[in-house]
């Protein structure tokens, strides 16, 4: 008989870079099994235990692959008694203009708006779907990663991407109603500006007039998606943190 894995397992798309990347070192080092879905292939220059294996390459804007990998993903979960612990659906696109400026409302053509939507939205639905059995199996919780930009106009995000955040902001309330009774919590958090490859140049402008004067490092992220993750948050469900050195206020 196969032996049964009892680490705790996590489920993390965009894992190759920036908060991904923070994120899956954070569970690693707590002893979590992580599960990463990502474009690209595993990266053999970022080694964590038995990454390669359990690296899921997939495209979250092709919806055709998504419904694969979530069939790959609970194979893979049935080492683990088909548990999942926790699910964090970080992965996001927020495209710019050649110039690197803002995508606006009045001139931002449709299949950018509908690949934003597949990615930062649809895909954290249908993942959250699919697993909804082994998530409820191991009462575990859900973190979707909005952005400061779903609540406010930001200078260099575009419109879709922070419509896309503000949906999944409220998404998140709405899952947390609905999963909530299957003991499934879900949260999110909404970074400003943390020190990754997504920002656009300019933002040290902005840093200026944040209340804590510098950029977030991607660590400050990581910390508090394992938080909202771990029994430490067990009463914790349906908020939305902010990570952004006070930029909101
Ligand atoms: N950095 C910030 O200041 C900031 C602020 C607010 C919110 N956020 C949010 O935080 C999250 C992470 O941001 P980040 O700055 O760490 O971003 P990043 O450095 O650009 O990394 C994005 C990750 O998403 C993956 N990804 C992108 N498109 C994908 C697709 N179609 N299919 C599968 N994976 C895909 C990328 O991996 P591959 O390229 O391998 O596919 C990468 O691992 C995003 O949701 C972002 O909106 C960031």
């Amino acid at each position: 008989m196969a032996e049964i894995d009892i680490r705790k397992t996590i489920v993390l798309t965009g894992a190759s870079r920036g908060i991904g990347h923070a994120t899956v070192k954070r569970f690693s080092r707590e002893g979590w099994r992580v599960i990463t879905c990502s474009r690209q292939a595993f990266a053999e220059d970022c080694p964590w235990p038995a990454g390669p294996e359990d690296h899921i390459k997939v495209d979250l804007a092709d919806q055709e692959d998504v419904g694969i990998a979530v069939s790959e993903i609970r194979h893979r979960l049935e080492a683990h008694g088909g548990q999942l612990h926790a699910l964090v659906n970080n992965a996001g696109i927020s495209p710019k203009l050649k110039d690197g400026g803002r995508m606006n409302s009045i001139e931002t053509p449709m299949h950018v708006w509908r690949d934003v939507f597949q990615v930062n939205f649809f895909a954290p639905i249908m993942l959250a779907r699919g697993l909804f059995k082994e998530l409820a199996a191991a009462k575990g919780s859900i973190v979707n990663v909005t952005s400061i930009a779903g609540t406010r106009v930001h200078p260099f995000a575009g419109t879709a991407y922070a419509t896309s955040k503000a949906a999944l902001g409220s998404l998140t309330r709405e899952m947390a109603h609905d999963f909530g009774p299957h003991g499934i919590r879900v949260n999110a958090i909404a970074p400003g500006e943390i020190d990754t490859a997504i920002l656009s140049p300019g933002t040290d402008k902005i840093v200026e007039t944040i209340p804590l004067r510098r950029l977030g490092a991607t660590s400050e992220v990581a910390d508090i998606i394992f938080f909202l993750c771990s029994q430490q948050a067990s009463y914790v469900t349906g908020s939305e943190i902010h990570i952004n050195g006070g930029q909101h206020v």
